[in-house]
């Protein structure tokens, strides 16, 4: 469908997983570094917003977007092999759960873990994804920044980027003007499982593989997760809250809420059963809905508005609120006619 390099005034809702129908004035499909700074002097020289997109599954769009969106396909996959380890060099457009099959089928192991997680290898920086104990930091080396002002490229090294759970130096930043042109991973070559949580049922650790672990995921993943090719969503809409430890172990006694203890003696407990406890006994907004297996996760049940969805979002945060005096902040990104915005600054808005 896409095979044009360029789209006009064309609809977003097949290149954001939320399946939010807004239009972008002009959708252009980048393969290589110089088409970016070439396109994004262009708008620069017009005054025309731009935005890099990967898989969009990981935004809401609020309503059309008035500039040109950037689909990053900049591909490319480059292994280095060390004495002890193995350094790939990925260019940004490249699918993540592809560079995990890859990986994997080159007896190059340690991203199994991240499985089946949508979008791309760019975006996996941004929010430094994770899933199963697992997160994008620990097999990080480096990220490869180009500046869209000054269009030289940067080296930021796994320490300076300041990962932590969802998050980042490029996260939230909404003056950044910068593109995440490619990434180091680093695996070692002595392969280290990393059995967490539900895992801990469907593994033997002694007779385990990697290709195992990726087996299970994969199952454990479909059968829980809504599959965006069928019905629109983008991952967990909020955050698990992480907070004190006496406000935890309240909660966790009352209701019996899954909890992880962070390395700073805070506590990180599941907003999935803090939403399954308020009950929201099939709520929805017009065609938003909440996930049946997975409560942090909002879906498009066929022709949702983003009002829709937002509107569900804050009646959830002012329930969570009010019920167990917990703040779920969002974890996707909003976009505005010209840029992101802040999410806070959107549900704030907003009267239940
Ligand atoms: P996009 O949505 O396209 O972009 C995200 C943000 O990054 C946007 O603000 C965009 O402008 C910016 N951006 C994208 N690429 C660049 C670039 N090269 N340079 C600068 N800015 C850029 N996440 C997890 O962490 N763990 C999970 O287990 C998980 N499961 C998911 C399951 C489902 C079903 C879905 C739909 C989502 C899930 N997610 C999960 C969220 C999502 O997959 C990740 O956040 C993913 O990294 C987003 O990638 P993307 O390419 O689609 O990003
Ligand atoms: N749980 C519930 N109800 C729910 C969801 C979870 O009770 O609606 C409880 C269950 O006891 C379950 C436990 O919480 O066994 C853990 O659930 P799950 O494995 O689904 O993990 P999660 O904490 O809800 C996080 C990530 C997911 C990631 C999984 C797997 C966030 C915001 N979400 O969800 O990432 O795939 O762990 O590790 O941290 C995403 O970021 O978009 C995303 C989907």
């Amino acid at each position: 469908m896409y095979n044009k390099k360029y789209l006009f005034n064309s609809s977003l809702k097949d290149l954001n997983t939320f399946a939010i129908d807004v239009t972008a004035k002009k959708i252009i499909f980048i393969k290589t570094i110089h088409a970016l700074i070439k396109t994004v002097k262009n708008c620069k020289l017009f005054q025309i917003p731009y935005l890099i997109l990967g898989e969009g599954s990981n935004v809401l769009f609020l309503e059309n977007y008035k500039g040109v969106v950037l689909i990053n396909r900049i591909k490319g996959i480059k292994i280095t092999e060390k004495n002890k380890f193995w350094i790939l060099h990925v260019f940004s457009g490249e699918k993540w759960h592809n560079l995990v099959k890859y990986t994997l089928n080159l007896n190059i192991f340690g991203l199994e873990n991240l499985a089946l997680i949508p979008g791309r290898i760019g975006s996996a920086a941004i929010q430094n994804i994770g899933a199963y104990g697992l997160e994008f930091k620990d097999v990080c080396s480096y990220v490869d920044v180009l500046s869209l002002k000054d269009h030289k490229i940067q080296r930021i090294n796994k320490n300076s980027c300041k990962f932590s759970y969802r998050s980042s130096i490029f996260k939230n930043r909404y003056n950044y003007d910068y593109a995440i042109i490619a990434v180091g991973i680093k695996l070692s070559k002595i392969w280290n499982p990393t059995i967490f949580s539900v895992l801990k049922n469907y593994i033997n650790l002694k007779d385990t593989t990697a290709h195992k672990i990726f087996n299970i995921i994969c199952k454990i993943r479909i059968k829980k997760l809504p599959n965006p090719k069928k019905i629109g969503n983008a991952g967990s809409f909020f955050k698990n809250p992480i907070i004190i430890k006496k406000q935890a172990d309240k909660l966790i006694s009352l209701y019996n809420i899954p909890y992880y203890p962070q390395k700073n003696g805070l506590i990180k407990i599941s907003g999935g059963a803090l939403i399954q406890n308020c009950k929201f006994k099939n709520i929805q907004i017009g065609d938003a809905a909440i996930h049946k297996t997975q409560k942090l996760i909002l879906i498009n049940k066929k022709n949702a508005t983003s009002k829709e969805v937002i509107k569900l979002a804050k009646i959830i945060q002012t329930c969570i609120l009010k019920k167990f005096n917990v703040f779920l902040e969002p974890e996707i990104d909003f976009i505005g006619p010209i840029g992101k915005i802040n999410p806070l600054n959107v549900l704030n808005k907003i009267e239940t």
